[in-house]
Parts: structure tokens; C-alpha cells; sequence
């Protein structure tokens, strides 16, 4: 569906029933599927035929809904996870491994810098963290012979930096690695990061496209435009053989637009294990058939809330890149011109302590941990999802201990302001 605008293929990407088939996208609630010979079923197993065999690997209501999100950010293949964490472990896992080097913005979500930072150091993965204001010539420095991905996300949760995608993508392909890029925040209505560069978009489906706060799921998405073979040496598991498929090199028998899903697929889902449940991702097909109606309005919401709060005595400093007075207002225009998202970030004078007196006199934002959700709601980072992070890291991060990261859901705009504005009169 390459051809349709984005709003089309939201409602009707991937799933395209034949005469008398459903006309919704089939939930197939089914642990395994049935074959007539052994013979069919050892093709499948050696990946000579396509088809599905056990839904730890793939499932057919999964892939309808992969091949949206892969119509959506402009893909060649795409999968779901049974997360965001997952999804972003297995992009970075299926071009690093023991030994292997890996460069990252430091301004990313808390859950990923540690899963970097700690959880794949364990594994032997080393990880370099570059401030989102880095040159390029600074960029370039982070790298090293063994360096095997560049990663980023397109608007930072929670510090709401907006990534110079073309910037990265040049540094990342100048140095023969993937850029990959966490596209959550915007998703594919507010920002296309294939179109400007990036080669792997990961999302945490959890966020706005399922916009309901109903599932826990996560999807990849491969460009299919990174030339595995131009790079031989640097990823052999892509064009070396697999001796766990009987010597399939990924990059030969998939190319360039399959090889990165199909091993992503055989090896680390077989392995790991971490599918999306058909269920789920018939409910995050349901928020994707209204992502492009929702985000305009988070957008909306999030600007009226910021313009309000930009002049409010009680806030030091309000971060929300599409505000002119914005440091990255420029690179939001660039890469997000129809708007960044629902999530406005702000401190509050007086710290942590007032953070929390206007966080608990909220009533219509809740504080829970969630965000990019229909309902509002907030939190504070550096005591909640941040809260592993040393000072030093929150700086780096840009998470002062005051802020409050506030997710502006579908209510109606003056709602929301006066609820804020009552509970900012709470705080003395
Ligand atoms: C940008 C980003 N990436 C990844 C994740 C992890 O996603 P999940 O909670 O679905 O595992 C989150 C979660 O908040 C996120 O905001």
C-alpha cells in the first residue's frame, strides 16, 4: 500500500481480505498449526517454505499487523514483541554480540539505558553514550572497529530531545553500522525515521498505538535499505552461515529487505521466546486504525498545555520541542512539522517536594506509570522509571529530580489546563 497517505493505511494497511474472509484482521488464538506431512513441516523448519508452525516464533495475526506498522514507517519486514524492551533488545542483539561495541544517545528511556547499560554490559556488550548534543565530530569519535549499531529515539522520553536522524544516519553508514532508531513518541504519523536515514525502527506499541493503555507490546521494522554483504565481516550472523538452520545465511537467501526480521525471527524469537500475543496485537491493530485521528488531538493538547504553562510564575522551565523558545524547536519543525506528541515535560520551582504536592492534587491526570495514553497522566522520572539512574546520569539524561513528565491524553484542552492550574495553586 505504498501508494495510499498515512491515514489510509492506518485503517487499512496490512489486512487485505479476499471475497467472504473476515473484515476485521482473525485472531488466531492457536499455540500451533496443523500439516499433512512431515515433509511440509521440515520446509518450514529450514526456512524453505513460508508458513507457521508454533507461535513462539510467528503468528498469522502478528505478521497482518507487522505488515501495517511496515506499510506505516515505510519497511521492508517488520515483527512484534512481546514489548518495547523487547523489541529494542532484540534490534541491537541481532547485530551485537559478546565483544562487540554499540554507540547510543544518552538521552533515551530510562528501561533502555539500563537494559544498555547494564543487562547487555553483562553480556559482553560494551555501550557508548553521547550527549543528544554531540557534533559530529564527536559522534564520529564514539566509534570503534567493533562498533555495531548507532541507536536513538526520535523524541526522548522523558527529556523530550528530538534526534537529528539524517546526522545520525550519516555518521552511523560513514562507520558501516545500522542506525536505529526507537520511534515511541512520535510514531509513524508524526515522523518517518526510514524516510530520513535510520535502517531499523523499533516502537513500544504500548505507548499510542495502542493508546488505550490495554497491552504490553512492542513491534521492529526493518528499512531493508542497510547492505548486510557491503559489511561481511562486521555482521556474520547475518552473512555467515547459521549452523542452527542448517547453514542458511540470512543475508543471501533474504536480502537486503528480509535478511535483519527473518533472523530476528528464527534465531532470537525461537530463543527468547518474547512474541506479542495474537490478542494483543488485535488491539494494537484496533488503535492503529485511529492513530492518525489521536495524535493530532495528544498534539494539540500538548501544545495548549505547554503555551499555558511557558508564562505560569511556578514553572521553571517547560520542555516541548514544538514551542518556538524550544532548543530543538528547529529539528522538531524538520522532523516533526504536523507536531511531536502528547508528552510535555516541566519543572516545577521548589523540586521534588512540589513535584509531588502538584501531582497529588491532580484529578483528572493521574499519576501512573504510563504515558502516550488517552487518559492523562504523569509522573516524576527521577523517583519512579529513572530512578536507577545516578545524578550524574540524570544530568547526562536531562532529568532533573523536579520534573514531572506529563502525558496529555484526548480530554478536552481547557479541562486539562484547569485541573493543572488548581493543582499548581496547591503548591505553596
Ligand atoms: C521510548 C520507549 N521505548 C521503549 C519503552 C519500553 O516499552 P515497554 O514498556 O512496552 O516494554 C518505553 C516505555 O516507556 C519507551 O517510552
Amino acid at each position: 500500500m505504498k501508494d495510499y497517505n498515512i491515514e489510509t493505511k492506518c485503517v487499512q494497511g496490512g489486512y487485505r481480505p479476499g471475497n467472504g474472509e473476515p473484515r476485521q484482521v482473525p485472531i488466531y488464538q492457536s499455540t500451533t498449526f496443523k500439516y499433512a506431512t512431515g515433509k511440509d513441516m521440515g520446509k518450514l523448519f529450514d526456512l524453505e517454505a513460508n508458513g507457521y508452525f508454533y507461535t513462539r516464533l510467528q503468528n498469522p495475526t502478528n505478521d497482518l499487523v507487522a505488515a501495517k506498522l511496515a506499510e506505516l514507517e515505510g519497511g521492508t519486514a517488520a515483527m512484534l514483541t512481546s514489548s518495547g524492551q523487547a523489541a529494542n533488545f532484540f534490534a541491537v542483539f541481532n547485530v551485537a554480540n559478546a565483544g562487540d561495541h554499540v554507540v547510543s544517545c544518552s538521552s533515551i528511556y530510562g528501561g533502555t539505558f539500563n537494559l544498555f547499560a547494564v543487562t547487555m554490559a553483562k553480556m559482553g556488550i560494551e555501550f557508548t553514550f553521547v550527549s543528544p548534543d554531540a557534533t559530529e565530530e564527536e559522534l564520529d569519535a564514539a566509534f570503534r572497529p567493533n562498533t555495531k549499531a548507532l541507536f536513538g529515539e526520535t523524541i526522548a522520553n522523558p527529556a523530550l530531545t528530538v534526534l537529528d536522524i539524517e546526522t545520525y544516519a550519516r555518521v552511523a553508514h560513514r562507520h558501516g553500522v545500522p542506525l536505529i532508531v526507537d520511534n515511541t513518541f512520535a510514531t509513524p504519523v508524526n515522523c518517518r525515521p526510514i524516510e530520513w536515514g535510520a535502517d531499523i525502527v523499533t516502537h513500544s506499541t504500548t505507548k499510542y498505538i495502542d493508546g488505550h493503555g490495554s497491552s504490553v507490546g512492542g513491534a521492529i521494522i526493518d528499512g531493508g535499505k542497510f547492505d548486510w554483504m557491503a559489511h561481511k565481516d562486521k555482521f556474520p550472523g547475518l552473512t555467515t552461515p547459521d549452523e542452527s538452520y542448517h547453514g542458511v545465511v540470512y543475508a543471501e537467501r533474504f536480502g537486503m529487505g528480509g535478511a535483519f526480521i527473518t533472523k530476528c525471527t528464527a534465531q532470537l524469537m525461537r530463543d527468547f521466546g518474547s512474541i506479542q500475543s495474537p490478542q494483543h496485537a488485535f488491539y494494537i491493530n484496533l488503535g492503529l486504525e485511529s492513530l492518525h485521528v489521536r495524535m493530532p488531538k495528544h498534539c494539540e493538547n500538548g501544545l495548549a498545555l505547554a503555551k499555558y504553562l511557558e508564562h505560569h510564575p511556578k514553572i521553571k522551565r517547560v520542555i516541548y520541542s514544538d514551542l518556538p523558545g524550544d532548543p530543538y524547536h528547529a529539528l522538531q519543525q524538520k522532523y516533526l512539522p504536523k507536531g511531536s506528541c502528547g508528552v510535555v515535560s516541566f519543572e516545577i520551582d521548589g523540586g521534588r517536594e512540589a513535584a509531588e504536592t502538584f501531582m497529588n492534587a491532580l484529578k483528572i491526570c493521574a499519576i501512573e506509570t504510563h504515558v502516550a495514553d488517552a487518559r492523562s497522566c504523569c509522573l516524576n522520572p527521577a523517583s519512579t522509571t529513572h530512578r536507577q539512574l545516578t545524578e550524574e546520569q540524570l544530568k547526562e539524561a536531562g532529568i532533573p529530580a523536579g520534573l514531572v513528565r506529563f502525558s496529555c491524553g484526548l480530554e478536552n484542552a481547557e479541562d486539562l489546563i484547569a485541573d493543572v492550574e488548581q493543582a499548581l495553586n496547591e503548591v505553596k
